[in-house]
């Protein structure tokens, strides 16, 4: 009977470089090949867009600090640390411990402080609570395959007189992403779905504004605003991470102020829907 050769006493380069990667996550708090979101001078910029027209509906909402806020899927406190230097008592949730890691540095640095849970944005609302003033969920459910469930959960996390204030991408986008390939079928896929794998990727979904109204209503939310995420820069290619400050204020602007005719057609939608009182 042959016997089998040992294996060689040689971790795998692929093995090795996990445990590096590791190591240095424990040890230093740092991955150079890790996307820190709120390290990123074009991520801190995108930030804007969603913090300008958040912390207005928070204000008419008399949501203001140290009301509780959650932001689900938090990273490195793109948005959570702004929100907590505003002094509101805020809550993330990341299923990455290294992310969360990082975004405690960064709130430490920031002299800011937030409650930190790792877990699944599902199972963490699963338990009984309390309800937070407006829960906050950006660039998390267009990639996850059961976002109407995690929507339901979030929603139930508000409390009465509260804010759900959720990221989406619009039909659009990916519209215009397959008519740039010239993938004419991902095109017409797009058009008559809602979810599913976009040009053999992974999943996702994508929402025009009346399907948004339909599932918050279903939710017993309505609808308050609708705001485009980077319409211009992606639209036109451009990197706002290489503008100087004064383009950046008036890239800032035009997002902001330009009025949104012609539907969502950005990268992302901003949907900010009430739990009546
Ligand atoms: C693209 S980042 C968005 C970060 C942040 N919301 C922002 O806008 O700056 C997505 C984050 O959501 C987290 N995430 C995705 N699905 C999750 C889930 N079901 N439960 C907990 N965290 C999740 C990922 O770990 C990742 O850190």
């Amino acid at each position: 009977m042959a016997v089998a050769a040992p294996e060689p006493l040689v971790a795998k380069p692929s093995a090795l470089k996990r445990f590096t990667k590791k190591l240095f996550r424990a040890v230093a708090n740092r991955d150079p090949e890790y996307y820190d979101m709120y390290l990123d001078q074009r991520e801190s910029r995108f930030a804007e867009l969603y913090l300008r027209p958040l912390q207005q509906h928070l204000k008419e909402a008399g949501v203001l600090p140290p009301a509780r806020i959650l932001d689900a899927g938090c990273q490195t406190g793109r948005l959570l640390v702004p929100l907590a230097k505003d002094g509101y008592s805020v809550t993330g949730i990341d299923r990455s411990l290294f992310a969360l890691r990082r975004a405690k540095a960064h709130l430490r640095n920031a002299g800011a402080r937030a409650k930190l849970t790792r877990g699944d944005i599902g199972s963490v609302l699963s338990k009984p609570g309390d309800g937070y003033d407006a829960v906050i969920c950006a660039e998390v459910l267009y990639l996850c395959e059961d976002y109407r469930l995690l929507l339901a959960k979030l929603a139930s996390a508000v409390k009465p007189g509260g804010l759900l204030c959720v990221s989406h991408r619009p039909q659009a986008y990916y519209l215009v992403e397959a008519l740039r390939k010239g993938d004419m079928d991902a095109a017409a896929y797009v058009l008559s779905n809602r979810e599913g794998a976009f040009r053999g990727h992974s999943y996702f979904n994508w929402q025009t504004e009346e399907q948004l109204r339909a599932l918050y209503e279903e939710l017993g939310l309505s609808l308050l605003a609708v705001y485009p995420i980077d319409r211009f820069a992606w639209l036109a290619g451009l990197d706002i991470g290489a503008f100087d400050q004064g383009t950046c204020q008036e890239w800032l602007r035009r997002e902001i102020d330009t009025p949104l005719e012609g539907g969502l057609c950005a990268r992302y939608s901003f949907a900010i829907a009430a739990r009546d009182r």
